[in-house]
């Protein structure tokens, strides 16, 4: 079965093919990388030929990779870091929060990512219909929303943050995943963890949340005060909610973005791949990367060190190879998903994609039911899903005024002057904004 990667040269794409090479049953036999950029193809075409043996072809074509796949994993970055340093930038420049995926730049970064996404799904639905598509290009519901007008339910967008707080939280319980029923739902970077049922149906999360002790031992519980009264583990991204003024000003005073932190790095790593051993290279900058995720939020809530381990499967490449199983081998499992809502929650229409446990087989995943969402929560989903729907209608009549609308929307921007400013400021920057008249 051959799996193709749209952003095949991008940093990431050496976790996903260890993943391909540590799965027993070998399910996927040939990678297709696909970028735009024929630099950054070789340098991570080299660092997998470091890795391993399964082999990988490399193409600038995106009809050519795109045929005869099984899977295609779209991981673009449109406008690369570049674009993300903008994003950032022009945000905190007019004092709103500057982040790839939440606030202004999420949704700067959003303009960029789904016009190019659509192409990707017309030519997906033209010439390899019966893909699945694994969407990880951020912002991930909205792109997959997006791509689902197309698709349907072949695509499913994928993030390893839920994954990633489920495990924290039944490891600090002492449960077994397959022992409870989780309620996490929300959208993407917009979830919470509000229910982890035993076979009996009793609750085991309150019993967490009033344990500060064995709350401090996971991430979101030191990042996040007074989890008790909220009855929820939210999702990290939430933070940037809970604190707009203070993550805002930790942001403000970091000496340098994470879009330019990124560049740089990234720039030395790809220069680095191709003068000594690849493998290390791309090894010292990814662990670099790692330790240094949302270090501004942590250093803000005395959250202490990233807790990294490399050997726990929950990174993003383990639920894409945990989904690509379980679409190839038949083989039922249960994974924290984007995909369209289908009356799971029901604040929301049916073709909204949300981010709910989902169980997936040959058939594709369909999202279990979930208890409904906490009171507090159902607001902030709302006007964020409105904003998303804004952004897609901006993309789709390429109007600047829906844009401006879709920023106003946003809780954290909320402004109609400041939205107009932000819209123009990006529009001035980015040329993939051109679109927008
Ligand atoms: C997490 C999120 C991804 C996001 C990434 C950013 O994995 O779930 O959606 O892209 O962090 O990490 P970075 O190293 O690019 O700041
Ligand atoms: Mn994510």
């Amino acid at each position: 079965m051959r799996l193709t990667i749209l952003g095949g040269g991008g940093f990431r794409v050496p976790l996903v093919y260890k993943a391909l090479l540590a799965d027993p049953e070998r399910t996927i036999t040939e990678v297709v990388l696909y970028d735009v950029d024929p630099g950054r193809l070789a340098a991570i075409g080299r660092v997998l030929a470091a890795l391993g043996d399964l082999p990988v072809r490399i193409t600038t074509d995106l009809d050519e990779a795109l045929t005869g796949a099984a899977f295609v994993f779209s991981a673009i970055r449109v406008g690369g870091l570049r674009g993300r340093v903008v994003d950032e930038r022009v945000a905190l420049a007019a004092g709103v929060l500057g982040q790839e995926t939440v606030g202004a730049g999420g949704i700067a970064y959003g303009l960029r990512s789904v016009p190019e996404s659509l192409r990707i799904a017309a030519r997906t639905a033209a010439v390899a219909p019966d893909a699945w598509l694994i969407n990880f290009t951020n912002p991930a519901g909205l792109v997959t929303e997006a791509m689902a007008g197309l698709l349907g339910d072949r695509v499913i967008g994928i993030c390893d943050s839920p994954t990633g707080l489920v495990d924290r939280v039944l490891r600090a319980l002492r449960v077994r995943p397959g022992d409870v029923r989780v309620d996490y739902a929300g959208l993407n970077h917009l979830g919470w963890l509000y229910g982890v049922r035993d076979a009996a149906g009793r609750d085991l999360l309150p019993g967490l949340l009033a344990d500060e002790e064995r709350l401090a031992t996971i991430e979101e519980g030191r990042l996040f005060g007074n989890l008790r009264e909220l009855g929820a583990v939210p999702n990290e991204y939430l933070h940037y909610y809970y604190d707009p003024a203070g993550t805002l000003a930790a942001l403000r005073s970091a000496g340098q973005t994470r879009g330019a932190f990124l560049r740089e790095q990234q720039e030395r790593c790809y220069r680095e791949i191709a003068s000594r051993d690849p493998l290390d290279a791309w090894l010292d900058a990814w662990r670099e990367r790692e330790a240094t995720y949302m270090a501004e939020n942590r250093e803000l809530a005395g959250a202490g060190e990233r807790e990294h381990d490399e050997s726990r499967p929950a990174g993003y490449e383990g639920v894409a190879l945990a989904v690509m199983r379980a679409l190839a081998r038949d083989e039922p499992a249960e994974l924290i998903l984007n995909v369209r809502n289908r009356g799971t929650l029901p604040i929301l229409d049916d073709d909204a994609v949300v981010e709910v446990p989902c169980t997936v087989d040959a058939r594709g995943a369909a999202p279990l039911p979930v208890a409904p969402l906490p009171d507090h929560a159902v607001d902030l989903v709302r006007a964020v899903k409105a904003t998303d729907r804004l952004i897609l209608a901006a993309v789709a009549t390429g109007s600047r005024d829906t844009a401006v609308r879709a920023m106003a929307n946003h809780p954290l921007v909320g402004d109609a002057a400041l939205a107009a400013r932000l819209v123009d400021a990006y529009r001035a920057e980015l040329p993939e904004l051109a679109y927008l008249s």
